[in-house]
């Protein structure tokens, strides 16, 4: 088994001190791969990113990070720590008032404070262009481009840092088909583009998981239900995977 960029051990949540939302999970993400997660609504997937983020502490069990437990970092540190992400969620989370370029210098603004204004510029440039916007987009308001082109706006904003870690929650839920399937390529196009850049997505869209991912966790109920390749999936006879695979495939 290849390194893992992201190790979860046992990881337990309770939220109320009562109910546990998650109830010890397990699962190792390699190195450079493009992992889903995927499961019913409610079953902990959310709540599982957040902690990979260091937004949420572990009720018990442990979070690790490049070899990193991420509890041992202090709150500067966890701060410095997340550069290491690029995170795209449902919403685009575009600022409003700030141009598309303006959006994608903010994070390199931020904490990349040694660079000059031209670098700056020069690597959102270089980001927006990999995302495949035109630089005649650059300087729209987010409400004056397209939903296509704010969620590649939202992505060479994530890739601003050059993170190590893409984290996708949610990234084409309430697209159209079209669009769905847009997102889903760059996504795949992105992570095969920076070589050992591991990337991890929550989907709703079993046919795009088992589609671009190497590899799928599927929670049940605050567990891992599987976790294999998707061929692993296709071959499983547990009934809840069945169902989900079932559902997946009638896409194709
Ligand atoms: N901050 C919180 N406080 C209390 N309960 C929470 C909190 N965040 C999540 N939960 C609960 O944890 C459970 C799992 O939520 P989570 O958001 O991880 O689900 P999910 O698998 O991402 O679902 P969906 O597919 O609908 O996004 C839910 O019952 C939710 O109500
Ligand atoms: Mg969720």
């Amino acid at each position: 088994m290849s390194e893992a960029a992201i190790r979860l051990v046992d990881l337990k949540k309770t939220f109320d001190g009562n109910d546990f939302v998650l109830k010890g999970i397990d699962l190792e993400i390699p190195k450079g791969s493009l992992t889903a997660v995927i499961g019913f609504s409610g079953t902990g997937k959310s709540v599982v990113l957040k902690h990979i983020l260091g937004l949420y502490k572990p009720t018990s069990g442990k979070v690790e990070v490049m070899g990193t437990d991420i509890s041992t970092l202090k709150p500067d540190d966890l701060t410095k720590f997340r550069c290491n992400f690029g995170v795209l969620f449902q919403s685009a989370a575009l600022f409003d008032d700030m141009t598309v370029l303006e959006n994608v210098c903010f994070p390199l603004l931020e904490h990349r404070r040694e660079l000059s204004k031209k670098q700056v510029l020069e690597i959102a440039d270089q980001k927006l262009r990999l995302v495949g916007l035109d630089s005649k987009h650059d300087h729209k308001l987010p409400s004056q481009i397209s939903g296509g082109m704010q969620k590649r706006t939202g992505l060479a904003r994530a890739l601003a840092l050059d993170p190590e870690i893409l984290i996708y929650d949610e990234p084409t839920t309430g697209l159209d088909p079209i669009l769905t399937e847009m997102v889903d390529n760059l996504i795949l196009d992105t992570h095969k583009l920076r070589e050992g850049t591991t990337s991890v997505m929550v989907s709703h869209d079993l046919y795009a998981a088992f589609r671009i991912a190497d590899y799928v966790a599927m929670l049940d109920a605050g567990r891992v239900l599987l976790w294999g390749t998707p061929k692993d999936f296709e071959k499983s006879d547990i009934e809840l995977v069945r169902k989900f695979v079932d559902k997946g495939m009638k896409h194709q």
